[in-house]
């Protein structure tokens, strides 16, 4: 059995209910009162210029719009996401934003994205965590970088392997088990890797522990800034809790 690769992550974003899904919360969700809160602290600048990777549907970027920002760049390398967010900013009359398809782990073949500075990024809703391969993920912090000027914030999300939650570390305990064994799921690369199924299509999730998220950052040109998770961050409405699970926010500054 082969291993997930980018690809197969593509093709599950790119499918039908998968779509739908994203979509929907573009049109009825927008911007959680969490992802608010730390882009009024960390990108407060109405003029900076932004670049959001994995936007989806455009949830996030028409939610930057509606909050008076004008420069955003956003892109997601799942075309049929991409032409919904465009549907979208369209139908509100949104000529300003900028959406285009792109490989967040290759921005280097992205001349829209590659010809530009930014003063700040995002990577909302877990998206780095959906890049298989460790190294990968390592290349999508640091072509974001290598696209960001010095002092500018970053803001993403993961799932938290270390969240003290009895449930989920007698799982993962047991998931430990079986790769000491060699019986884990053949299609993962890695031990937090999660590949999983629901009405929403199939979903591949690493799920970081905080060492791993510390190392990364230090290793691709970031200096960690802040953390905390959404409910400690925010109470969020039942539409949002029904959509997303809490997560971690983490904020990091180009060096
Ligand atoms: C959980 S969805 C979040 C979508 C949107 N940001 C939102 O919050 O509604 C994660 C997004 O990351 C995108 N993504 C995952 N890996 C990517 C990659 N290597 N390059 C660009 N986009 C990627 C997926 O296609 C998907 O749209």
């Amino acid at each position: 059995m082969s291993k997930i690769s980018g690809a197969t992550v593509r093709d599950d974003f790119n499918s039908i209910n998968t779509v739908l899904h994203y979509t929907r919360a573009a049109h009825f969700i927008g911007l959680w009162k969490s992802e608010l809160k730390l882009i009024e602290q960390y990108l407060p600048d109405k003029n900076a210029h932004l670049l959001e990777a994995g936007c989806g549907a455009g949830r996030v970027a028409v939610g930057l719009w509606h909050q008076g920002y004008r420069n955003v760049v956003a892109f997601d390398f799942a075309f049929e996401l991409v032409e919904q967010a465009e549907n979208l900013a369209k139908e509100q009359g949104i000529s300003g934003l900028t959406f285009v398809q792109a490989d967040a782990t290759a921005l280097r073949s992205c001349h829209i994205i590659y010809d530009k500075l930014f003063d700040g990024a995002l990577f909302m809703f877990n998206g780095l965590m959906q890049i298989p391969g460790r190294e990968n993920r390592r290349a999508a912090l640091q072509g974001i970088a290598e696209r960001c000027r010095a002092g500018a914030h970053f803001i993403f999300t993961s799932h938290d392997r270390d969240e003290p939650n009895a449930r989920e570390l007698k799982a993962w305990a047991k998931e430990k088990e079986l790769w000491a064994r060699g019986e884990q799921d053949p299609r993962l690369l890695e031990f937090g890797d999660r590949y999983f199924s629901d009405d929403t299509g199939n979903t591949f999730m690493h799920l970081p522990d905080r060492r791993e998220i510390l190392d990364d950052m230090a290793a691709t040109g970031w200096e960690h800034v802040y953390d905390a998770t959404r409910n400690e961050l925010a109470s969020e409405t039942p539409k949002v809790r029904n959509f997303s699970d809490n997560c971690r926010f983490w904020v990091a500054k180009k060096r």
